[in-house]
């Protein structure tokens, strides 16, 4: 059997090693072949691909980004985007099935086209920690570590000069990375898009903190709004499934802030960093595991499914279940966490 293999959307920590396991034991096991399409779904639509065997795996669980390329993307559109297209390209290139590695917008797609025939299953991949059908994605646990060390920094200095310290992380509709590592760095308050608050309320935790004589530390998602908003921050224009291009709320936030309580407050946003380098050692485990899982479900012919996690085992379910509910942070573990803001 031959398997196209693809990495689409956002890139992540643990792309690399989801890409080794599936190879490894699909050679090792089924005497499969495979094939990386470049660039996500955009090497699908071009029939686009580089051969992959044992070799151009070595090494690869420790290595960040990808080494097929992402895009976003849609494979529906364009000349030669489309369900009929593709299995025509798969047809000619004797590519008997796909695996398809992404977030929300990529899995969605692998649906919509497993529905209209092809061959197709899925591996969920979002350091946001989005996905409700799977307990946590590979990525998030690297991008909480990186956000951590991010906090532990801004703290030293923050304290040097009695400054209000805004860190702006990833996290379009979860908060899962605020929370985590909001609670990981001691942040004095958390501001995740489940939760709005009022800039008043935001800064009296900032005034209780200065109070007791410490700099005050805030995490926020880039997906977060004040009670006064109506959609998160977005100066970015869109992306190619027409989504906001989130970033900026720190910056807005943090002026705010030194207006109202009259403490100097600065804004960082990590950004990318989140997503870059190499992933913890949780994160190549999970990932791996869940690339042997995917070679298992191509095996099994079970089309249109996904690996997830649940509890310490990998289980399939079904993409058309796992895309619709996102993994949003439970108002109980926020309440939690919130016990300690100020
Ligand atoms: O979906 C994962 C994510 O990291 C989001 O948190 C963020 O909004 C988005 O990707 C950024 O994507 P891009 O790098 O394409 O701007």
């Amino acid at each position: 059997m031959k398997i196209g293999i693809l990495t689409s959307g956002g890139d992540c920590p643990g792309l690399n090693a989801v890409i080794r396991g599936a190879v490894l034991k699909g050679v090792r096991v089924h005497d499969a072949q495979f094939v990386g399409f470049t660039g996500g779904w955009k090497g699908v639509v071009e029939g686009d691909f580089v051969p992959l065997d044992r070799h151009s795996v070595r090494g690869l669980s420790r290595q960040g980004g990808t080494i097929l390329g992402s895009s976003r993307t849609n494979p529906f559109e364009g000349e030669r985007g489309g369900p009929e297209n593709i299995q025509k390209m798969l047809d000619e290139n004797g590519i008997d099935a796909m695996i398809a590695i992404g977030g929300e917008g990529t899995l969605t797609a692998a649906g919509r086209l497993t529905d209209a025939g092809l061959k197709i299953v899925g591996v969920p991949k979002t350091i946001d920690n989005d996905i409700e059908a799977t307990d946590y994605s590979f990525g998030f646990d690297t991008a909480v570590q990186i956000a951590t060390e991010a906090i532990d920094r801004l703290r030293t200095t923050a304290e040097s000069h009695g400054r209000c310290m805004v860190l702006e992380v990833m996290g379009r509709n979860v908060g899962w990375i605020a929370l985590h590592s909001g609670m990981a760095g001691g942040a004095h308050a958390i501001l995740i898009p489940e939760e709005s608050h009022s800039i008043e309320q935001i800064c009296e935790w900032v005034l209780s903190v200065r109070d007791r004589g410490r700099a005050p530390t805030i995490v926020v998602s880039e997906g977060f709004t004040l009670d006064t908003m109506n959609e998160a921050h977005s100066h970015l224009g869109f992306d190619a499934f027409n989504r906001p291009r989130l970033g900026g709320i720190g910056d807005r936030l943090a002026p705010l802030i030194e207006e109202r309580t009259g403490i100097e407050s600065r804004s960082t946003v990590l950004g990318h960093l989140q997503r870059g380098g190499v992933p913890t050692a949780y994160d190549r485990v999970l990932a791996t595991r869940l690339g042997m899982s995917a070679i298992d479900s191509v095996m099994a012919g079970d089309w249109g499914s996904m690996v997830a996690l649940r509890g310490r085992n990998i289980v399939r379910v079904s993409i058309a279940n796992a895309v619709g509910e996102l993994n949003r942070v439970p108002q109980a573990r926020y309440e939690e966490a919130a016990l300690l803001f100020g």
